[in-house]
């Protein structure tokens, strides 16, 4: 998730038009997002729930059926958008549209805030 957090930076920033377009910072940003949401799901496993430094809410593994619902969402949305390769920045508004929906969803029902 860290990683996802570096790349969505420069995404955003480029979203919003903060930043010049670059195909390859974007497509580098979507291919990261791609393998985290592969990956991510090893991170949890049952019995890790307590004792280290996290934000991860105890909710994941009260329903774990629906993180991993949430979770095939974002491999599905990333490879959609990876297999997209957009090379102008309206390609890739649409490419990361939906990827973005699904950081607030995960978020905000299996990630506690800190303060
Ligand atoms: C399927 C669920 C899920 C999705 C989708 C998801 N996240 Fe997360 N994210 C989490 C959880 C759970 C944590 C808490 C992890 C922890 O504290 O160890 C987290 C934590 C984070 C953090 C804090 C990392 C840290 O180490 O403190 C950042 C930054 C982040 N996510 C960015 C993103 C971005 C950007 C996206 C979308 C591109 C995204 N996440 C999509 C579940 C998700």
């Amino acid at each position: 998730m860290k990683s996802v957090g570096g790349v969505a930076k420069p995404a955003g920033a480029m979203l919003k038009g903060e930043m010049a377009f670059d195909p390859v910072v974007a497509n580098a940003a979507i291919r990261t997002m791609n393998a985290a949401a592969y990956t991510v799901g090893n991170h949890f496993p049952v019995g890790s729930e307590t004792g280290m430094e996290t934000t991860v809410s105890p909710k994941i593994w009260e329903d774990m059926a629906g993180f991993e619902a949430k979770l095939a969402q974002f491999q599905k949305d990333t490879d959609a958008a990876a297999a997209a390769e957009p090379k102008d920045l309206d390609a890739f508004k649409a490419a990361m549209g939906p990827v973005f929906k699904n950081c607030k969803g995960c978020h905000e029902d299996y990630r506690i805030k800190k303060n």
